[in-house]
């Protein structure tokens, strides 16, 4: 079931509840007052700001690049790392970002949380809006919004998201708002005995189940936008599987967006409705997912497509500095 942004949250929060095969908790108290409580949060984390309103944000995408170029700055060396990027993410959509190690797929999808380091000197030219907001003047109240409710992120090594030294659970509440929920999405995610796990650390858990945390604290603040970036590259080959079902069912269930982050082209076919090639900072080539799989249109992204097959090195990296554009 896909339900837009424009639906109320209430009736997407309430379909993310356990499927017909997993026991409800206990005694966790009925959802309406929670999503009582989490929408006045939001309504006054919001006061005095101009939010755009529901039906402008129904027909917008969730998030847009546009002509977006980016340059960072390491041991004092300026490199150009997106270059000219168009995007754009649609409601209810899920999008694999595909392409090889420094690509540039991080990079952009940090900028779209505002998340690049300022150590490194960003500059940015070009269009980022997410959420409904235009990033290069959102302010910081607004900021803080977006990263706690409304765009959810998921990394690779949950550890260095995680916070070591606070229990699982109570970093889940920090953006649920209640313990009790926190538990029914712990439970949600397939972490087994929630009640017991929810004052578990971090490093209790296995690497499968602290992915299933991140997932459960990107999920637990309602969000219209999860960012998954390399979800489940440090993980075996059946935790991957499982991993990626949930966050599948996930994204049916709340009806938001997913932008999914990997080198792995099977990977985004498993799981994207679109996938997007990027190399060396640019896109070159995007569209349906079979599409691609099937019939390539980039030299790239056949390359990448015979490595994958074959496990052959797919041909010369591009030399620092050469776009792929004389391969499109
Ligand atoms: N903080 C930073 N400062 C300077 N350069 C950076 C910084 N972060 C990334 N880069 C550079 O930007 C380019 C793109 O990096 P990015 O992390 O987005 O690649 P990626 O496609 O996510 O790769 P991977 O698959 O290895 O995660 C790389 O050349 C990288 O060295
Ligand atoms: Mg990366």
């Amino acid at each position: 079931m896909l339900t837009s942004r424009s639906g109320s949250s209430e009736s997407r929060r309430s379909s993310l509840r356990t499927s017909p095969n997993e026991r409800p908790p206990s005694s966790v108290p009925g959802n309406t007052i929670l999503s009582e409580r989490r929408r006045k949060r939001r309504d006054d984390s919001l006061e005095g700001e101009v939010s755009p309103a529901p039906t402008q944000r129904a027909a917008e995408p969730v998030a847009s690049l546009k002509n977006l170029h980016i340059s960072l700055e390491r041991n004092g060396v300026r490199s150009d790392v997106l270059k000219g990027i168009d995007l754009e993410i649609g409601r209810g959509e899920i999008v694999g970002i595909v392409g090889e190690s420094g690509s540039g797929k991080s990079v952009m999808t940090m900028s779209m949380m505002k998340l690049l380091p300022e150590s490194s000197r960003p500059h940015i030219d070009g269009e980022i809006r997410a959420a409904g907001h235009d990033m290069s003047a959102i302010s910081p109240k607004a900021l803080r919004e977006l990263r706690r409710h409304r765009i959810g992120v998921v990394f690779q090594d949950p550890m260095s998201s995680l916070n070591p030294t606070m229990h699982v659970g109570s970093q889940i509440t920090e953006k649920s708002g209640s313990a009790e929920e926190s538990i029914r999405l712990m439970e949600a995610v397939g972490i087994p005995e929630p009640r017991r796990r929810y004052r578990s650390y971090p490093h209790e858990l296995s690497g499968g189940q602290r992915q299933r945390a991140m997932i459960a604290m990107a999920v637990a603040g309602d969000p219209e936008l999860i960012i998954a970036d390399e979800p489940t590259t440090a993980l075996d080959v059946t935790v991957q599987a499982q991993v990626l079902a949930l966050l599948k069912q996930t994204q049916q269930r709340l009806g938001c967006s997913v932008v999914m982050v990997t080198h792995d082209l099977g990977v985004a076919g498993q799981i994207a409705d679109r996938i997007v090639v990027m190399n060396a900072g640019e896109i070159v080539e995007q569209g349906p997912s079979h599409q691609i799989l099937s019939a390539p249109k980039a030299d790239y992204t056949k390359r990448l497509l015979a490595a994958r097959l074959s496990l052959d090195v797919p041909g010369p990296p591009p030399a620092p500095g050469v776009t792929s554009k004389g391969s499109r």
